[in-house]
C-alpha cells in the first residue's frame, strides 16, 4: 500500500529512462548550476542593479538576474535615458509592454500620439502597436522607465522579436538615435 508521498518520491521525473534521459538530466543540472553560480535572488533594487545592457544613450539595467530564469513569464529593466536620446519606434509582435516613470520628463508616442511623461505616469503598449520614448535634448535630467513586458522571450531570441524597429528610424554619425518634436515618419 502506497500514498500519494510515495507515488511521487523515487517516481516519476527524478526517474528518467529512454534515449533523451541522460541529455534531460544534463540541462536540469547546467540550469541548477547556472542559478547558483549567478547567485540569484528574488529580490533586487533599481538603484542596484545587477546587470546592465548598454544601449546607446539608453543604459538599461536589471534589478534582478532574470537571465537565470529561463522559464518566467515576464521581463522588466529600468531605463535610463540621456537627454537628446530614446528607444526608437518600434513595435513588440508578441506581448504588450507597461512603462512607469521613475524619475525625469520625457516623450512618450504611441501610435503617432506623443505624450508628456513624467514620474508616475504609465503607458500601457498593446501588442503590435508602434511606441518609442525618448528624453528631449534640451533636458538636463536623466529620463528614467521600469519596463514590463510580457510574456518574456528567451534570450538566444531576444534580439529578433524583443523590439522590431519600424522603417524610417534615423541615427546620427555616431550611431546614436537622437529625437525630437516632429511628427511620427
Ligand atoms: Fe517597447
Amino acid at each position: 500500500m502506497s500514498d500519494a508521498t510515495d507515488f511521487f518520491t523515487g517516481n516519476g521525473f527524478s526517474r528518467l529512462t529512454g534515449p533523451l534521459a541522460e541529455k534531460a538530466r544534463e540541462f536540469d543540472a547546467t540550469l541548477e548550476k547556472a542559478r547558483n553560480d549567478a547567485g540569484f535572488s528574488p529580490k533586487g533594487n533599481l538603484r542596484e542593479p545587477v546587470i546592465t545592457a548598454e544601449f546607446p544613450g539608453c543604459p538599461t539595467d536589471l534589478p534582478i538576474n532574470f537571465l537565470a530564469l529561463p522559464n518566467r513569464q515576464m521581463d522588466y529593466c529600468l531605463i535610463r535615458i540621456k537627454p537628446g536620446h530614446g528607444f526608437p519606434e518600434h513595435v513588440h509582435g508578441y506581448g504588450d509592454e507597461i512603462y512607469l516613470v521613475i524619475s525625469g520628463h520625457g516623450k512618450v508616442r504611441i501610435d503617432g500620439e506623443l505624450y508628456d511623461a513624467g514620474p508616475l505616469d504609465t503607458f500601457h503598449q498593446r501588442t503590435g502597436v508602434r511606441h518609442e520614448v525618448f528624453n528631449p535634448a534640451e533636458n538636463e535630467e536623466d529620463f528614467e522607465i521600469f519596463a514590463v513586458n510580457t510574456p518574456a522571450v528567451h534570450q538566444d531570441l531576444r534580439s529578433k522579436f524583443w523590439g522590431i524597429p519600424v522603417p524610417g528610424a534615423t541615427t546620427d554619425a555616431e550611431g546614436r538615435y537622437h529625437h525630437d518634436e516632429s511628427p511620427v515618419r
